[in-house]
């Protein structure tokens, strides 16, 4: 799929850590996966996708932003001290892609929202939709199996899949305490059907 320029422009402001990727394809792709995703949830905007249905103030946007920085800075901290083959530009890319399923899972979430789209993501976890959406556009494995997080869907752990989890895991907790007054495994027994 060719980028348009206007819609590559338009996530790289949205999420701009997605500049700290250095490598210049999964760049490309990471903004592919969410132009992908906001094509066929028929989203008018990707700020528009809410965190959770039952959180509708915050963002999806704001949401992976937040994760993807914590995960960057677990991750620079632990290749400085630790393992310096921790591959930042897959922690990077997982963790902004971690929730592009939501793309496809939420669209019934914020009708107003929603300009077309065939809405059988909603079916689908977004753990799974957004596997989907990453191999569709070539993301590698490495960075693809970083996806699966919600209930541990993966077969094989990699530390970069662990530190976008964990990332991912403290700031569900701290948003939804602060919103719901309730941490994320209480959500996930109330709201998710899993
Ligand atoms: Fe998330």
């Amino acid at each position: 799929m060719k980028l348009e320029k206007e819609e590559a422009d338009y996530v790289a402001t949205l999420f701009p850590e997605v500049e700290d990727i250095k490598q210049t394809n999964l760049r490309q792709k990471v903004i592919e996966a969410w132009i992908r995703g906001w094509r066929y949830g028929g989203w008018k905007l990707i700020e528009d996708i809410p965190y959770a249905p039952e959180i509708p103030k915050i963002s999806n946007v704001e949401h992976t932003r937040a994760a993807t920085r914590l995960a960057a800075e677990i991750a620079r901290i632990l290749k400085k001290d630790y393992n310096p083959d921790v591959n930042l530009d897959f922690v990077i890319a997982g963790a902004l892609l971690h929730d592009v399923g939501k793309t496809l899972e939420y669209v019934d979430c914020a009708k107003e929202h929603i300009v077309k789209g065939p809405k059988a993501g909603r079916l689908i976890p977004h753990s799974i939709s957004g596997v989907y959406l990453a191999m569709e556009v070539g993301v590698p494995l490495e960075v693809v199996l970083i996806i699966p997080h919600v209930i541990g869907e993966t077969l094989v752990k990699t530390l970069e899949a662990n530190i976008v989890k964990y990332a991912n895991n403290l700031i569900a907790d701290a948003v939804m305490k602060k919103e719901l007054g309730i941490m994320q495994d209480e959500y996930v027994k109330k709201f998710m059907k899993l």
